[in-house]
């Protein structure tokens, strides 16, 4: 039987200097290749949720495993490590580095896991072929990707962050808001292109949006109430 892409039980998280819980979850299973809309009122966790599925924050109690492995149990390098390699990560800031061209930023991805880099030259030929492959499916112009990222517009440089979360076919792919600055057309694009790459990689897909009208495309909703947070 595989393993669920995220389980975790009796899940509290509290930021430092905060006296209550920000997150309390008792259990969560998503299984592989599933695929879910989570959403919940402004400020009630759904960014912090993803940053301890993403490994990015520890919880305070509880288990969290992502593919199996369990995040406490590896050290900092080692959590740097496995993120690189099984999670395509598409935060609500964007982060790509402005400096960079678009092709490479987008092949950052793949720069520190071999596994991916491997996945993507399968996918595609090369790694760089699976960028390109990706940059011209969210619909940036190849006249674009030798230009530094901060040249792109909001919605552009969204576009270039999916397209690096997506790179070498990560194991789980989680999304903030990824949406957010793109039209109603460019949306649709998008969103079509984050869920058949998905599927092709039978990737697990966690995704935040504000936007309800999204949901249908996913296999579970799941709402994190306001005030989440119980007494610590
Ligand atoms: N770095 C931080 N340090 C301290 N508290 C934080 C930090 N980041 C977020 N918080 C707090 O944690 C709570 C949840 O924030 P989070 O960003 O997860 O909400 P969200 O559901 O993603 O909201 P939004 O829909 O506005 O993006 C908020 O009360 C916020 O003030
Ligand atoms: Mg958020």
């Amino acid at each position: 039987m595989t393993a669920p892409a995220i389980a975790l039980e009796g899940l509290r998280f509290a930021w430092p200097r905060d006296t209550r819980d920000c997150l309390a979850i008792d259990a969560l299973q998503v299984a592989a290749g599933e695929r879910v809309f989570l959403h919940g009122p402004s400020g009630c966790g759904k960014s912090t949720l993803l940053a301890l599925l993403a490994g990015v924050l520890l919880p305070r109690a509880g288990t969290l495993a992502v593919l199996g492995t369990e995040w406490r149990t590896l050290s900092a390098p080692r959590r740097d490590a496995f993120r690189a390699e099984h999670i395509g990560v598409l935060f609500q800031q964007f982060n790509l580095l402005p400096w960079l061209p678009v092709l490479d930023n987008v092949l950052l991805g793949c720069r520190f896991s071999r596994r991916r880099s491997m996945q993507a030259a399968h996918a595609a030929g090369t790694p760089a072929g699976h960028a390109r492959t990706l940059l011209e499916r969210v619909g940036i112009a190849p006249a674009l990707w030798p230009r530094p990222a901060r040249e792109l517009s909001v919605g552009q440089q969204q576009r270039v962050a999916a397209a690096r979360a997506l790179i070498g076919r990560p194991g789980l792919v989680i999304a903030d808001e990824p949406t957010s600055a793109l039209d109603a057309a460019l949306r649709d694009g998008f969103m079509a292109l984050l869920l058949a790459e998905c599927a092709a990689a039978r990737s697990t897909l966690v995704f935040v949006s504000h936007d309800e009208r999204l949901a249908p495309h996913f296999d579970r909703t799941l709402a994190l109430p306001a005030f989440n947070g119980a007494a610590a």
